[in-house]
């Protein structure tokens, strides 16, 4: 099973703010997500889970939380207490690739296991917020695929979309 991660970042490293939210308003990576995650399993930290409520239609969540009760919003979601077992509860129900999706925790902790990248880069410096957490080994990864989205009026600021693909994945 392929693991991969999506994620969106500003030039100085914050996915979003302190208390949830995102502080950019990009239609194209908004549509880019949906399809990209369509039909596929995905893990969520608890925060990105509760702030993502509705949002699901075929992907299948799989919430990370050290809650065991943790109540989940759909009997077909699910819930893990570690990555190990998330990948396990992916894995055996037959999934071809699980997308971490966020977030600052759980970037960090499925980042080692992660086989490719989508990142969107964008072109804002927001003041404070939660962070990516840094790329160790940055000279393991190549960059596959590189598309420039300008703003406009449907899209807050310039970015682009890079596909990062482990060398010796
Ligand atoms: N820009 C992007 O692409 C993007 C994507 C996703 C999210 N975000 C943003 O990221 C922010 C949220 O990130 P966050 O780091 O604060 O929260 P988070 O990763 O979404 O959730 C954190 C929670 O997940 C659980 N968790 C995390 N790691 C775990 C582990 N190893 N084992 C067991 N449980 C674990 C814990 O839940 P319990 O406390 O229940 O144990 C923890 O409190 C929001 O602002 C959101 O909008 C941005």
């Amino acid at each position: 099973m392929k693991i991969s991660l999506i994620v969106a970042i500003s030039e100085n490293g914050i996915i979003g703010k302190h208390g949830g939210g995102i502080p950019w308003k990009l239609k194209w990576d908004a549509e880019h997500f949906r399809s990209f995650t369509a039909g596929k399993w995905m893990l969520l930290g608890r925060k990105t889970y509760l702030e993502m409520e509705g949002w699901f239609t075929s992907q299948t969540p799989v919430v990370l939380t050290s809650q065991s009760d943790f109540p989940i919003f759909q009997k077909e979601h699910h819930r893990a207490v570690d990555i190990q077992e998330a990948i396990q509860l992916a894995s055996d129900a037959g999934a071809d690739e699980l997308v971490i999706s966020g977030g600052a925790q759980v970037y960090e902790t499925a980042l080692p296991f992660v086989d490719e990248m989508f990142i969107t880069r964008v072109r804002e410096r927001s003041e404070t917020g939660v962070k990516f957490p840094p790329i160790s080994s940055l000279d393991q990864w190549e960059t596959t695929e590189l598309e420039f989205h300008p703003a406009d009026v449907d899209n807050s600021h310039d970015a682009s979309l890079e596909k990062m693909v482990r060398k010796n994945g």
